[in-house]
């Protein structure tokens, strides 16, 4: 608005002083004088004429003649020779009240024959544009503030939006560093708040299972060892506050506190072995190239003498003779327990262990004449501590945990375990393990990826 002021009034300036240069020169006072009164009203300010020196020689209002104008815009036209120049002033009310008005000054030169020889000022308000800058400074500040409203307004919802889910985890962590696993955090929306909501309950739950799993675990061991202790203290007491008891007796008390022994070492063993597998290095496990016969053999070795007690026959089958990559004394404890338990689970009849190769895994199969295992049985035997309730109400000892270390031994080798059986007709338990161990390492390593 003021650019345009400027250039309008230049225009206009530049008029006036032309129009005025052969009147100037002739000093024709009075033809000045109308023209500029005339002119003055016409634009709707004042015009003022001066010489080279700055002193007034005509003035519309008739007040300043004689006068020295010295602003720098008239300087500069006078003075320096520039044709035109301008300047802002305040102009006060007379009343003295310090009201005023901001004016434009705008000088142009009066030319004759190429010479500078006077300016004429023409003195106009700029009120109009002052207050049309204010209306809209006002109305910029009124958008500012309704902007900034609305954005204090979005970006409050969007910190609580933000917040609200991170403090709900803040109280989930807190809760479940506090030892209570059963908190969960409220998911709503889509966003990477919710999956993160999602990834915290997952994990939520994984703990409560561990948890539980491993409160279960300490109450089960504690009531397997419970039994054998409850009857190692009632035999004992027994002769301990019995007189006179004969030797015989002594004996039969004693045979059956060093069975309950047997039955709590053979636990606790169970137990550690259970732990070392647990806390094994699954970079660093110590694998052997190991031949299949000599594993059998030895299983059967140790396990022959139990065998020919109760009268069933051990026989192998070996279909596969080679190598296999393994950690060779756990491989050897898995064998141990399947076998001991189809010795265990036959009243007559056979054990036979057969080997033989499939894709690229030996599979060793353990195959017995027993009373079998009931279909809804067969996937739960494998837990720690199962045990299927005619086995535990009789006198065959077992922790339940032999199954689930030879499971523990199969997930190890990146093998596997499973059952076949039916009730009164034998069990057959395959047990396989890959061949070699970076074989199938490198294919797990690719599916992980
Ligand atoms: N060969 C088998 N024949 C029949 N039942 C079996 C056989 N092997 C295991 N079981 C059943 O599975 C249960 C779990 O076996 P296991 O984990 O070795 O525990 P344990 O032998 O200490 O009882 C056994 O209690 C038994 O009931
Ligand atoms: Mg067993």
């Amino acid at each position: 608005m003021i650019n345009l002021r400027i250039s309008d009034l230049t225009e206009y300036a530049n008029d006036v002083s032309m129009s005025l240069s052969s009147d100037f020169q002739r000093h024709n006072a009075s033809n000045i004088y109308n023209y500029i009164v005339k002119k003055g009203i016409e634009s709707g300010g004042r015009i003022i004429v001066i010489d080279l020196s700055g002193v007034v020689q005509a003035d519309s209002f008739s007040r300043l003649n004689g006068y020295i104008i010295n602003t720098k815009e008239a300087y500069e036209v006078v003075q320096e020779g520039m044709d035109t120049s301008y300047g802002f002033h305040k102009i006060y009310d007379s009343d003295d009240t310090g009201n005023f008005t901001w004016s434009i000054n705008m000088v142009s030169a009066i030319i004759d024959d190429s010479r500078t020889v006077g300016a004429v000022i023409i003195v106009q308000s700029i009120a109009d544009i002052v207050q049309r800058i204010n209306q809209i400074q006002l109305r910029y500040y009124v958008i500012y503030a309704v902007s900034m409203l609305i954005l204090i307004v979005i970006f409050g919802f969007l910190i609580n939006r933000i917040l609200y889910p991170l403090n709900e985890l803040r109280k989930g962590t807190e809760a479940i560093s506090g030892g209570d696993f059963s908190k969960r955090v409220k998911v709503s929306g889509r966003d990477e708040f919710a999956s993160l909501g999602e990834a915290f309950n997952t994990m939520a739950v994984r703990l409560e299972d561990v948890d539980r799993a491993r409160s279960d675990f300490i109450s089960n061991a504690s009531h397997e060892l419970k039994t054998p202790l409850t009857s190692v203290k009632i035999l004992t007491e027994s002769i301990l506050y019995e007189n006179g008891v004969e030797e015989s007796v002594y004996k039969d008390f004693l045979g059956e506190i060093d069975k309950e022994i047997d039955r709590m070492t053979e636990l606790v063993n169970d137990l550690l072995f259970m732990t070392r597998l647990e806390n094994l290095d699954p970079d660093a496990l110590p694998i052997e190239n190991t031949s299949v016969t000599s594993i059998v053999d030895e299983v059967m070795d140790s396990l022959r003498q139990i065998a020919d007690q109760k009268g069933i026959l051990l026989t192998k089958d070996l279909r596969y003779t080679g190598n296999i990559d393994c950690l060779r004394g756990h491989l050897k404890h898995a064998i141990s327990n399947l076998v001991e338990n189809g010795i265990k689970y036959t009243e007559q009849g056979s054990v036979t262990i057969r080997t033989s190769k499939e894709n690229d895994s030996c599979v060793f199969e353990i195959i017995d004449t027993g009373e079998g295992i009931a279909k809804k049985e067969q996937e739960k035997i494998f837990e720690r501590f199962y045990r299927v309730s005619k086995s535990r109400t009789r006198e065959t000892g077992g922790s339940g945990l032999g199954l689930y270390i030879v499971q523990r031994v199969a997930v190890l080798h990146n093998g596997s375990v499973s059952v076949e059986s039916e009730e009164g007709k034998g069990a057959v338990f395959s047990l396989r393990i890959p061949i070699s161990a970076s074989l199938k390492r490198s294919a797990s390593d690719k599916e992980d990826k």
